[in-house]
């Protein structure tokens, strides 16, 4: 029987998006309450997120948290992502576990206040 990774597994161990974006047209930087950090940054045309990246030096769930999101909203208009939030990032990648849901509290937050930056400028 083939054994199927879940998107936690799969993102943690090979996280995608990851790097840091010259010139973006929003960008963040938040320290989460356990003291790991995220980056993220937005190119927006139009208010569709045409590129996204993020950094951490966080944990794998971290890495999983950051991919899942960066992922999920490219490409679409940023009112769509600010609707993401920790509880989907949490039930998309099915097996985080608990002592680490604040992971996806930190992603969603970083993605959030990288767009408010972009408003704050637009
Ligand atoms: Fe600190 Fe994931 S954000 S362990």
């Amino acid at each position: 029987m083939e054994y199927t990774k879940s998107l936690y597994q799969k993102y943690s161990l090979n996280p995608i998006n990851f790097g840091r974006m010259n010139d973006p047209s929003g960008a963040a930087w938040i320290k989460g309450l356990c003291g790991d950090t995220m980056e993220m940054y937005l190119m927006i045309k139009n208010r569709q997120i045409e590129d996204i990246c993020f950094h951490t030096d966080g944990c794998g769930a971290t890495y999983a948290c950051g991919s899942y999101v960066t992922e999920k909203v490219k490409e679409k208009n940023i009112e769509d992502a600010l609707g993401i939030s920790p509880k989907e990032i949490i039930d998309a990648l099915e097996d985080l576990p608990k002592d680490h849901h604040h992971c996806a509290i930190l992603a969603a937050s970083t993605l959030h206040k990288a767009i408010a930056d972009y408003l704050l400028k637009d």
